[in-house]
């Protein structure tokens, strides 16, 4: 993607993406200056914070303390919330975005992190549980994860999205069960690639996603 992209015209950001945070922090501040970010994604048919929330509904009770990672405008709190979660914290880098999230009302608090930069302000298995998705596409490396089991307790889960042309291109597959083998967490639930943005002119069936639930170990 490149910025001017954003700034003019959010309806066409593509597929291409980069995993440099002040960029990514940069292109996502200015998609939500456009004042239409919700929206685009809406026309765009992204229903990924709504599949995530019913997916973790399975593993995670109501009361548990919920980090929503990289929580961006809050889509994913707000679906977290209507299921009857309220103890969520959102953490993003783009503060335009963040303002929006807080304004959702689903969170007890929201603030900026760079999620590259580590440790995360947290304590060792701080959560119950992470919500992470629709991000790990701008990660450099697959650190962020290591760095997720550290803050969620020991039978707390791990619940992330990734793309499916990116599992395939960075081995991603591989990558998950290299956790597993060294012990950080297990392998609970999985989807087959689904419909990701499919009313989006680069994505629409080419680029599908994956969810995954992960054990704390
Ligand atoms: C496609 S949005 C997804 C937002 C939200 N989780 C959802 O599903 O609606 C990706 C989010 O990742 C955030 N992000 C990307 N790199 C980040 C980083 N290094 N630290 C924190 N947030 C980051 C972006 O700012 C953006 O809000």
């Amino acid at each position: 993607m490149t910025n001017e992209i954003i700034d003019e015209t959010p309806e066409i950001w593509g597929k291409d993406y980069s995993t440099d945070s002040s960029t990514v922090e940069r292109d996502y501040d200015a998609f939500a200056a456009t004042g239409s970010y919700d929206e685009t994604f809406d026309e765009w048919g992204y229903v990924g914070p709504q599949t995530a929330a019913a997916i973790l509904r399975n593993y995670v009770p109501l009361e548990s303390r919920i980090l929503d990672a990289a929580c961006g405008s809050g889509l994913t709190g707000a679906a977290l919330n209507n299921l009857g979660y309220q103890r969520i914290e959102g953490i993003d880098i783009a503060t335009e975005l963040l303002a929006l999230a807080e304004e959702t009302g689903a969170y007890e608090r929201v603030q900026r992190v760079d999620m590259q930069s580590f440790p995360l302000p947290f304590d060792d298995g701080e959560f119950d549980t992470v919500n992470f998705i629709g991000a790990l596409t701008y990660f450099e490396t697959d650190q962020i994860l290591r760095e997720l089991c550290r803050i969620v307790r020991s039978g707390g889960h791990v619940v992330f999205s990734q793309r499916d042309d990116i599992m395939r291109d960075q081995n991603y597959g591989e990558r998950l069960e290299t956790l597993e083998r060294d012990g950080l967490w297990k392998r609970l639930f999985g989807t087959e690639p689904m419909p990701y943005l499919p009313n989006h002119p680069e994505y629409g069936e080419e680029i599908e996603v994956q969810y995954f639930v992960y054990e704390v170990l």
